[in-house]
């Protein structure tokens, strides 16, 4: 055992989130502390992200930042781990750039992180150990899950769907399940523990399950989680179009805990552009999904992502995309610059038929437009509304107000009543004002749920 400090920096989505957790659950076994911050700590890791080149150049540019700490405290080990490492040009990179590095590994191998310490007390140089593939999935890890009454559950890894643009199944491998019954023991352990708002993850997690004996799928799994006592709201992420099935949709709308939150991310409104990512739909095939999930659900709050700029993007295609907003009427978008990923198909294409930045940035800004204004408009719907709210905590900017979130992500601000304690209570809230990006209202009634055990102790995401 020792007593030393730790403290992982975590770009990237949910998945990099999660993994950070199990890397800290293995930390804290073998007698590390966790520190908030790096300077008071004796071991870093930076968990990265690949998906686009800006993730890239912030995780660069903080292991580049650290080089100061290392030379102050030569004792102190600097780890790399997640998508990056799982890049041949980032450790070619590290090697030449920062030195400073002791151990590079990658998301295949985040379970062999204490022998990955050993070895580095081992040796002189960086040690890396990255693993080309993935192994069977490891059940049984050790985590430190964050506070409070959210908890993510991982049921898929890596993703098989080769979407042209997309570094993440080079980085995360080919498509493995988890057992129904060791995600269902997990939720119930977690329940127990008081963890009421699950989210379970995947980069596709309408391909859950296939690869199973025997094959089951994702509305199989959230019906057995939804049975588990304690558990409150069942939250699902990220699903991909091509697999969201009229089963899943119809078990969405039966059920009292699935929230009805459904992001679909559409990347392209253009059938030429949708083919060339390799999506495997057309937009006639999403615009009738989106008409059957409003049908299915009618308070169903829709979100996507969309790529601009894609390789030969055209004006007529990107008008088409527009086109798409406009009649689905999303409540939200996260709209992206095209990134090329080397070693992926369209990287090739860019270099043949790029659109020029000037003009993705000014698409970019006209479909950000629209999107504000549709927010807005989704918004207001819900003034006069009382919708069950998870607080989260005090809002960054202003102390006085607390910061909450319904089940279909929608952030509230809540003016805050310094005599009672709400964090990490379920309360009914009536909403009073709607913006593009939060809502305002105020608690009309007593909380649905007890003190959470663990109170939240970091400030909330507003
Ligand atoms: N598995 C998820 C997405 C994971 S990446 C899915 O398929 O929906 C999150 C988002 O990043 C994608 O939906 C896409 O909009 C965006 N993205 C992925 N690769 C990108 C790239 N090369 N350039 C710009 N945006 C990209
Ligand atoms: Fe990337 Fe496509 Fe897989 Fe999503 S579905 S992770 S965009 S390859
Ligand atoms: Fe980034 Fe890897 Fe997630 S590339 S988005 S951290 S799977």
């Amino acid at each position: 055992m020792n007593s030393q400090t730790f403290y992982i920096k975590t770009y990237g989505c949910q998945m990099n989130e999660r993994d950070s957790e199990i890397m800290a659950g293995q930390l804290r076994q073998m007698g590390y502390q966790p520190v908030n911050d790096e300077k008071s700590a004796e071991l870093i890791i930076v968990n990265t992200c690949a998906v686009r080149g800006s993730a890239e150049e912030h995780a660069l540019g903080y292991i580049g930042q650290l080089k100061q700490l290392k030379d102050q405290n030569p004792s102190m080990r600097l780890a790399v781990a997640g998508c990056m490492s799982q890049e041949p040009g980032t450790i070619a990179w590290l090697k030449k750039h920062a030195a400073h590095v002791d151990l590079v590994f990658g998301t295949h191998n985040l379970h062999e992180l204490p022998k990955l310490l050993d070895e580095v007390e081992q040796s002189d140089e960086m040690v890396i150990d990255v693993w080309k593939s993935a192994g069977e999935v490891v059940e049984h890890l050790p985590s430190q899950r964050a506070d409070g009454v959210q908890a993510f559950v991982n049921i898929i890894y890596g993703c098989d769907k080769f979407c042209t643009y997309c570094i993440v199944p080079f980085t995360r491998g080919k498509e493995r399940s988890r057992e129904i019954p060791a995600i269902v023991n997990e939720v119930k352990a977690l329940a127990q523990e008081g963890y009421q708002d699950i989210t379970v993850l995947g980069q596709n997690v309408n391909s859950y399950g296939h690869d199973l004996n025997p094959a089951v799928d994702l509305a199989d799994l959230l019906v057995e989680l939804e049975k588990i006592d304690g558990v409150r709201w069942l939250r699902y992420t990220t699903s991909h179009p091509r697999d969201f099935s009229q089963k899943l949709i119809d078990t969405i709308a039966q059920s009292q805990k699935i929230t009805h939150h459904v992001h679909l991310p559409v990347q392209s409104g253009s059938n030429p552009i949708l083919k060339r990512m390799n999506r495997k739909y057309t937009r006639e095939q999403y615009l009738d999904l989106i008409e059957r999930v409003k049908r299915a659900i009618p308070d169903a709050v829709l979100t996507t992502d969309i790529i601009v700029g894609f390789p030969g993007e055209t004006e007529e295609d990107f008008e088409a995309t527009m086109d798409l907003v406009r009649q689905v009427r999303y409540d939200a978008a996260f709209t992206f610059l095209y990134s090329p990923r080397e070693g992926t198909p369209a990287a090739r294409w860019e270099g043949r038929d790029p659109v020029p930045n000037p003009v993705k940035k000014e698409r970019l800004n006209r479909l950000m437009s629209l999107q504000y204004q549709i927010s807005l408009e989704a918004n207001q719907q819900l003034i006069g509304r009382t919708e069950l709210v998870l607080i989260e905590g005090l809002s960054k900017k202003n102390p006085n107000v607390w910061a909450g979130r319904t089940h279909t992500n929608k952030v509230v601000l809540i003016d805050r009543d310094p005599a009672v304690d709400l964090i990490d209570r379920f309360v009914p809230v009536r909403i009073t004002q709607a913006k593009t990006f939060y809502l305002t209202g105020e608690v009309v009634g007593a909380p649905v749920s007890d003190p959470s055990p663990r109170r939240r102790v970091e400030l909330p995401l507003v």
